[in-house]
């Protein structure tokens, strides 16, 4: 009797540590699953950037790249015609403030939008989807609106769902993360906005919001963007030349990728790709 519990016992030890090496992923899914609205394709640096539902595979650096310039565009544009205030924000904001353009090596684009707005879209856009083509006509794509339930709740709650929105590209799942800023104790901090993410806002940091243009489409900017980029980055992410792999070039006003970095990049994609056909238990 008291051998049999104990072998049990650590039959079930044993499966919990089974489930453990198997992937933290599993654990923590599980303990997510409760309230969490969206999902990616994976925990990791790369799966994390894809919406599950429309994931199919890893990207290269150049569909990345081709996805995520139509994507904002199509964004931008499109939140415009309908007469819906938004601007870019975190390290979109930072590209912008460099060339204004994304960061190549960045995997998410950032926007923002008022708690208000961000009623109206759950309200009237919530799972919508949205036709775009390019300029010159020769790309077309689809961009789904989704926006998470828990966008109504205002503070950060369990942490599960700070973001409130996203633009999802339907052929691959990559996004754009669409957060909300309110006035959250207008008692006692007026004129603080504040996202589910802990980053705060004075109301005249960000208004007026500046007319600008990124990645060739008018875009707008909150007012006291430098300050923002410091209180978020420090004075270093606006002065360092040489970041992730890429070397800012003045001439072009560009960021270079190295030479090394496309090797490195190869190697960790097959590196991945041999890791994702055979788990490593
Ligand atoms: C958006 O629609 C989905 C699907 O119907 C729903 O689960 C979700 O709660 C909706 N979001 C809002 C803000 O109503
Ligand atoms: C910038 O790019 C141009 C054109 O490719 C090149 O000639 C120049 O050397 C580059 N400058 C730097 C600092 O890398």
């Amino acid at each position: 009797m008291r051998l049999a519990s104990v072998g049990i016992k650590l039959a079930m030890a044993l499966a919990v540590l089974a489930a453990g090496r198997l992937g933290e992923a599993s654990s923590l899914e599980a303990r997510d699953d409760d309230t969490k609205y969206f999902f990616e394709a994976g925990d990791g640096d790369i799966l994390n950037h894809y919406d599950r539902r429309f994931f199919k595979n890893q990207l290269s650096y150049d569909e990345r790249a081709d996805t995520l310039l139509h994507m904002v565009r199509a964004y931008l544009i499109t939140f415009r015609k309908m007469g819906i205030e938004t601007w870019i924000a975190h390290g979109t904001l930072l590209g912008w403030w460099w060339n204004g353009q994304m960061l190549p090596w960045d995997w998410d684009l950032d926007t923002q939008v008022s708690g208000a707005t961000l009623d109206y879209l759950g309200d009237n856009l919530n799972y919508t989807t949205h036709n775009y083509v390019s300029e010159d006509k020769k790309v077309q794509r689809q961009y789904f609106l989704d926006v998470n339930p828990w966008a109504i709740e205002r503070t950060r709650g369990d942490g599960n769902n700070v973001i409130d929105a996203r633009w999802i590209d339907v052929r691959n799942g990559l996004y754009i993360d669409i957060t909300g800023l309110s006035e959250t104790h207008p008692d006692i901090a007026p004129g603080i906005w504040s996202c589910k993410n802990y980053h705060r806002y004075k109301t005249t940091d960000l208004y007026p919001m500046r007319e600008s243009i990124f990645e060739g489409v008018p875009a707008l900017i909150p007012y006291n963007y430098d300050k923002i980029l410091v209180e978020e980055y420090q004075h270093k992410a606006m002065s360092l030349t040489h970041y992730e792999g890429h070397t800012w070039n003045a001439t072009l006003k560009h960021w270079a990728k190295d030479p090394e970095e496309e090797k490195k990049e190869n190697n960790k994609r097959n590196r991945l790709g041999r890791r994702q056909a055979m788990p490593d238990f």
